[in-house]
């Protein structure tokens, strides 16, 4: 589909979350693009098979590689992320190992920020090393000490912002310039966002990565994740991570579902936003909470970095009561609307506590919680688009037990 407007160089983003990659003229008229639900294709010849197989005529061979469905999913995700070329996968994790296990060889050194994602920290710190990949985790808060973890051997950097589940925001453009001229490309998580709100690509980051489960599919019904870049390295990660070493190929259905999603996704992410402010603000003046961590309120660290990366502060938080775990315990207990569940990015509010639950996981060893930002206190909080009445009356009434 022309993305071009009389008198516009580009259609905006609502339209392109919309009809991009994605021409009704192709599949007999149908507004919405046909579930190719197939495993495997048929060549019209031996001749034509070989063909297909060396690269010589386009065509499809086998679904760990490509899918319609899939292929629109992945030229819209591109499009809106500002990216040459995507590829989906069957969930975040998906897109954070292939990426990973493609660019990443024995000897070689990935620099990554201290806080990660639980299972992506666990991937760097006791999958990655077992292959003789060397991880270093520097705060990448301070960009001097990225530019020191650098040396010849670096083959990717890696960051997540806005950071789960602190909420950290790091700054892009700081990273890109630590980087320096050096080849070594830059991968970041930008889940805790969506491409609604921050597209690292225009401020210099070569790789995207999406948990498609979250706000970009947006209901909570699926597993998925995207890596969004450059052609060359996309096809690399198809090539490789994808079809031979992870073979986390995303189901033509669940692709399906997430071009669903993203057609609501940058009015749902204003609305996700518009509560969290209203509920920062109402966390941040109650006498039982210790501290809150919002992008959007001037009192987080990074605001000013979100204000110039972000188009708003998102829809998630995180905050510490007074009364520490004990008070999140009993609070989480409380309540009554929002949801006590793991995920994000979904209609329904979901709040955790990320400490009591990391605790019970054999892969996290308790040292390594302070380094992954999970203080005893904390509790994770992704905003849904209930009346935010009602979400305030949950907080209040669920406050008042601590
Ligand atoms: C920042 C981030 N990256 C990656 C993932 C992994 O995504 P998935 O659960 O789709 O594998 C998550 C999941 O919570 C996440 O929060």
């Amino acid at each position: 589909m022309s993305d071009a407007k009389p008198g516009r160089n580009r259609q905006g983003f609502e339209t392109r979350a919309i009809h991009q990659g994605y021409d009704p003229a192709e599949a007999k008229g149908a507004l919405n693009p046909p579930i190719y639900m197939t495993s495997t294709y048929v060549f019209d010849s031996v001749a034509d098979g070989a063909e297909v197989i060396a690269g010589a005529q386009p065509g499809y061979i086998y679904g760990r590689s490509h899918n319609p469905t899939q292929e629109v999913l992945e030229a819209r995700l591109a499009d809106l992320e500002g990216a040459e070329a995507g590829l989906a996968l069957a969930s975040g994790m998906g897109a954070v190992g292939s990426t990973m296990l493609t660019l990443l060889s024995a000897g070689d050194r990935l620099v990554a920020h201290h806080t990660l994602y639980t299972n992506t920290h666990t991937l760097v710190k006791q999958a990655l090393p077992r292959f003789g990949i060397e991880v270093v985790l520097v705060d990448f808060n301070d960009p001097a000490a990225v530019a020191a973890a650098i040396n010849d051997r670096t083959r990717l950097i890696y960051f997540e912002t806005p950071a789960n589940p602190t909420v950290d925001i790091i700054d892009i453009e700081a990273i890109v310039a630590a980087r320096g001229s050096r080849d070594i490309p830059i991968a970041v998580d930008g889940t805790f966002a969506s491409p609604a709100v921050q597209r690292p690509i225009e401020f210099g980051c070569d790789l995207v990565i999406h948990s498609l489960t979250k706000f970009a599919s947006g209901h909570g019904d699926v597993l998925a994740g995207a890596v969004l870049g450059d052609t060359a390295r996309i096809d690399e990660i198809r090539s490789h991570g994808l079809r031979y070493i992870t073979g986390a190929v995303v189901s033509p259905m669940t692709a399906y579902l997430i071009l669903r999603g993203l057609k609501t996704l940058p009015i749902r992410m204003r609305q996700h936003a518009e509560n969290a402010l209203i509920l920062a603000r109402l966390l941040e003046s109650h006498p039982k909470v210790a501290w809150v961590r919002y992008p959007g309120l001037e009192s987080h660290p990074g605001h000013d970095i979100a204000r110039r990366q972000m188009s708003n502060g998102g829809a998630m938080m995180s905050f510490g009561l007074k009364d520490g775990l004990a008070g999140a315990t009993r609070m989480l207990d409380g309540l009554e609307l929002i949801s006590r569940a793991v995920s994000l990015g979904d209609a329904e509010s979901l709040m955790i506590s990320p400490a009591s639950l990391i605790r019970g996981r054999a892969t996290v060893h308790p040292d390594e919680q302070p380094a992954l930002g999970v203080t005893d206190d904390l509790i994770r909080f992704s905003i849904g688009l209930e009346t935010v009445e009602d979400l305030e009356a949950d907080l209040h009434q669920a406050l008042d037990r601590v």
